[in-house]
């Protein structure tokens, strides 16, 4: 059990800065109503774009933070008991003091939380889907929203030369949260770079294996992690930019919070004046040594180091660490080969503000959990806004864009936004809030070491990854979840993967541990039809009722849980 709460101090100076309240029971901020989720249509028959609220911090669903998956009917009719919830609740590795695999065993217990508000699993979409051909589909996702023609980054051109009124809530013209800055215009090393100077934006991809489940493509969508660290981290001591240092930093990270050795490039410890393998001598070095005592930054950020300015902690970002996620449609090439589409359903933007150390989270994780067994009726309530978003509690704060109904990127709502935070922050799974990076794919036989854009990855194997105990990871999911996704609605999982009397098939595990591509990437037909039921939710705007891109009501989710419900899950499971 977990939770924290109070930590809102150090939030204030922001607060001042935006002039904004916070919470989201502000009398004075009345609740817009439904018709901003109902489909317009001028005379002319012509889909207009949709009025949004993007002031109100009042929430339809004020339990948005906790996602649909955990309404999942775990016991189906034979009696036998699906377990996809250990991918999120489990023991927690310090840092991390979330600790929630007992959440397991229990639906949502706060008395609000009983009711499933996530109704859009429940709509059939299958005859409007059925009206949206391939083609149609195809050339929708095939279009950027991202970029427009000329290459320019079309948020950024409206947040800075157009701010669209809806969006200047405080009435000032200015912006005060992220402008999307990266160009997805990456060097064989994964750095992104602005085409129009060269200039590097600081953003770089990396390779890793999606999290389990609703992160397959096979389940709705494509992805990728860009990673961006503070300045003083890609500049030599003379405090110009330098790539060599900025790579070694993020070799550091990465040995800081995957706790492990990390392969690098064979590089001259000498010029870098840092014994990075840790042999006690400057020569030449392949990999950075984790110790947790010696570990080292190089460059300006090794001397802020030696200042003792920054923190180094061992499962925790610097501060002004940023991320990256873009959420896209899949597409098919050839008529075969499915990958990511160029069109994004959601950019999305997470970046730690302020330091929060082993011992504030430990605190305020312990007095979350007091909380909720004094008051376990009691909902988190949350700050921000939609221009910098909404902080976790544990120091980052996050925020996104998301379709309008004409696929124009708009900001999230407060309670659009309101969504991530439960998942980057209230999980035992994660590593300070994150996902991604800690499944880095790492090592000197991967590509790249694992700096590469997927794109760049495409026609390229990636094996299984293991867990701690050496079980393979996705498998071991497959065989305690008996499905492919949370809601066991991916019967093309299902019949791949699966003999009819529910057990795994081997031959496919066997092809699975040498390439995950044949579990997590749909056929071209499914691929066309998530488009398809994402884009109707699109059009009616409605995410705040679910983003699943399901066709027909679900079934093996509850639309009501009974106070103290149990889920039938008996042995708790570890994630990793
Ligand atoms: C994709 C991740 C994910 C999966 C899978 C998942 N959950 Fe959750 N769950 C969450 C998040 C996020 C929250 C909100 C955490 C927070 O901020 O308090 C949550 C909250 C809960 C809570 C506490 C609700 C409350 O009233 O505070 C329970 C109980 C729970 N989940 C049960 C389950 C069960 C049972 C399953 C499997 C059937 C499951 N979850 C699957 C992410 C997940
Ligand atoms: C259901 C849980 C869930 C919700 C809700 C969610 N995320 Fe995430 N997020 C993830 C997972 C899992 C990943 C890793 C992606 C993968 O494995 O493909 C991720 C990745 C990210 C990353 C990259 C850094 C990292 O943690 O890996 C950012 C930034 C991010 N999400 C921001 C957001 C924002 C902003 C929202 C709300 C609009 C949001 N997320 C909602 C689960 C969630």
């Amino acid at each position: 059990m977990r939770r924290y709460g109070t930590m809102l101090l150090v939030l204030l100076p922001l607060w001042s800065l935006t002039g904004c309240s916070g919470d989201h029971k502000t009398p004075d901020n009345t609740p817009k109503h439904d018709e901003n989720l109902n489909h317009t249509k001028d005379r002319n028959n012509t889909t207009k774009t949709l009025a949004i609220d993007f002031k109100t911090i009042v929430l339809k669903n004020e339990a948005a933070y906790i996602p649909p998956m955990c309404y999942t009917k775990t016991e189906d009719e034979q009696g036998m008991v699906h377990n996809p919830c250990f991918s999120c609740h489990t023991k927690s590795i310090a840092p991390n003091y979330v600790n929630d695999g007992d959440f397991q065993t229990r639906y949502p217990f706060a008395k609000f939380t009983h009711t499933n508000r996530w109704t859009n699993l429940f709509v059939d979409r299958q005859k409007q889907i059925d009206a949206i051909s391939d083609k149609e589909i195809l050339k929708y996702v095939n279009q950027s929203n991202y970029l427009d023609e000329q290459g320019n980054i079309i948020l950024k051109e409206k947040i800075t030369h157009h701010l669209p009124k809806a969006w200047d809530i405080f009435n000032t013209g200015k912006w005060y949260g992220y402008v999307p800055d990266c160009y997805f215009n990456f060097d064989n090393e994964g750095f992104d770079k602005n085409p129009k100077n060269n200039t590097p934006t600081g953003w770089r991809a990396f390779s890793y294996t999606p999290f389990l489940g609703t992160f397959w493509p096979t389940n709705g969508s494509t992805d990728d992690v860009f990673i961006r660290l503070p300045k003083t981290f890609r500049e030599d001591d003379q405090e110009e930019y330098n790539k060599e240092i900025y790579k070694i930093n993020l070799a550091v990270l990465e040995s800081l919070i995957l706790k492990k050795d990390v392969d690098i490039e064979t590089t001259d410890e000498k010029e870098l004046g840092y014994d990075l393998d840790g042999d006690g001598v400057f020569n030449m070095a392949n990999h950075i040594a984790f110790d947790p005592d010696t570990i080292h930054f190089v460059g300006f950020a090794g001397k802020l180091q030696e200042d003792q300015k920054i923190h180094v902690v061992p499962g925790l970002f610097p501060v002004g660490t940023e991320f990256l996620h873009s959420v896209r449609y899949i597409t098919v090439e050839d008529g075969k080969n499915v990958t990511m589409a160029a069109r994004m359903k959601e950019l999305r933007y997470g970046i730690k503000g302020t330091w929060f150390s082993k011992k504030d989270l430990k605190d305020s994780t312990e007095l979350e959990a007091l909380e909720q067994e004094a008051y376990p009726n009691r909902l988190r309530t949350f700050f921000g806004n939609i221009q910098i978003g909404i902080d976790n509690a544990q120091g980052w704060y996050y925020q996104g864009f998301i379709e309008d109904n004409k696929g124009a990127l708009r900001p999230q709502t407060f309670e659009e936004t309101v969504y991530c935070i439960g998942c980057h922050s209230g999980l035992g799974s994660t590593t300070d809030g994150v996902f991604a990076f800690p499944r880095k794919l790492s090592g000197k036989n991967t590509f790249h070491f694992g700096w590469a854009h997927a794109l760049q990855m495409k026609g390229k194997t990636i094996p299984e990854p293991k867990r701690t105990d050496g079980k393979y990871e996705y498998s071991y999911y497959l065989k305690h979840n008996h499905a492919g996704d949370e809601f066991r609605e991916n019967d093309e999982v299902i019949k791949k993967f699966f003999n009819t009397d529910g057990s795994l098939k081997q031959n496919m595990l066997d092809q699975l541990h040498k390439d995950i591509s044949v579990l997590i990437y749909p056929s071209a037909k499914r691929a066309l039809e998530l488009d398809k039921a994402y884009q109707v939710i699109v059009k009616e705007q409605s995410f705040v009722k679910g983003r699943d891109a399901t066709s027909k009501p679900v079934k093996n989710v509850l639309r009501k849980v009974n106070e103290d419900e149990l889920t039938g899950v008996v042995k708790l499971l570890d994630a990793q």
